[in-house]
């Protein structure tokens, strides 16, 4: 989210370059996301999965080839996972997740209808410590089913999943293996994809800006400072106008490129008459000090 701290900003001004965050190691989280359509919708297949690391994809499979692949900068990293051995894995969450999704539909009498499953679990590290893990479905976007690895159990939010939890708790030892998944065997899978990963997530790229200016005749002059190929996602920018912070006009949403790097912008309107001075002011973590770039450089 594109925030404004100018307090933030003058601190930094003070304190100069930017030092690393000390020796806190993480938190690195792994996160699964599995999707299930009832139907398939123009192109898109009927199961979906990917995993992320921290906020970045890095696989993805789906029903079409059956395949497991990595993405984004992890196309490059070796090693990391034997995907032909993870094809075969997902095949199997595949064919039990669409399982899950049909005993829904049957349980609501609705094998016609249109349907989506979501399930979504993972853990999270911090300094090589587990320090959270969870493990969830939603159905048609509400809440469907849940683990709670305390007591350990599934806790059903719908109806349905009581089917669901009789199926999943048939044997004791089944509820152990989902709890020792969490917190033993995901964080395990973390630590050894952090042993590649690490640079990636730790990477500080820093944002190349742009201002460009479109006017309309009679209109507002309108300024768009864009700032790009960024990481991590974290990014303060705002509009000053004769050095006064302004409320922009439009900011969009920091956007992810799928190759690492994130976009960001915001817009401010000038009326006509209004000559004073404009500059955008970027700030970053990998940037010793804010980026200024005047709006009038066009
Ligand atoms: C589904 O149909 C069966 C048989 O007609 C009925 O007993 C059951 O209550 C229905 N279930 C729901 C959730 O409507
Ligand atoms: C991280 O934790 C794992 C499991 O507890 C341990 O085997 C490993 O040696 C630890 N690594 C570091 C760098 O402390
Ligand atoms: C870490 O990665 C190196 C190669 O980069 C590999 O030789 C080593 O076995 C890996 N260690 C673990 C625990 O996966
Ligand atoms: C990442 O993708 C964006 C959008 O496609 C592109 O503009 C940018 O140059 C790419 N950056 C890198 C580092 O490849």
């Amino acid at each position: 989210i594109v925030r404004m701290v100018p307090v933030l900003l003058s601190l930094l001004l003070l304190l100069g370059p930017a030092v690393p965050q000390g020796t806190q190691d993480g938190p690195y989280s792994l996160t699964y996301v599995y999707t299930g359509l009832s139907k398939t919708v123009g192109d898109i297949p009927k199961f979906q999965a990917f995993g992320l690391l921290n906020d970045l994809s890095f696989f993805e499979y789906d029903s079409k080839d059956r395949r497991s692949r990595p993405l984004g900068l992890w196309k490059q990293v070796e090693g990391m996972e034997d995907w032909e051995q993870d094809s075969q894995l997902q095949k199997a969450r595949e064919d039990i997740f669409m399982e899950t999704l049909n005993d829904i539909m049957e349980y609501y009498n609705d094998s016609n209808g249109f349907h989506t499953l979501q399930g979504r679990f993972g853990c999270e590290i911090q300094n090589n410590r587990s320090t959270g893990a969870s493990w969830e479905y939603t159905y048609d976007e509400r809440g469907y089913i849940k683990f709670n690895k305390e007591i350990p159990a599934w806790i059903p939010l719908d109806p349905a999943a009581h089917i669901t939890k009789k199926k999943w708790e048939a044997e004791p030892v089944y509820v152990l293996r989902a709890k020792a998944y969490l917190e033993e065997e995901c964080p395990a899978t973390l630590r050894k994809y952090l042993n590649y990963s690490k640079s990636i997530l730790d990477r500080q790229a820093p944002p190349s800006v742009v201002v460009t200016s479109h006017q309309a005749p009679g209109k507002n002059k309108k300024l768009k400072c864009l700032a790009y190929d960024f990481y991590p996602r974290e990014i303060d920018m705002h509009w000053t106008r004769a050095g006064k912070v302004q409320e922009p006009t439009l900011s969009g949403n920091v956007l992810y490129n799928g190759n690492g790097t994130y976009q960001a912008w915001v817009v401010v309107h000038v009326p006509p008459k209004d000559t004073a001075p404009y500059s955008c002011y970027v700030q970053h973590s990998s940037l010793a000090q804010p980026l200024v770039v005047p709006g009038d450089a066009s």
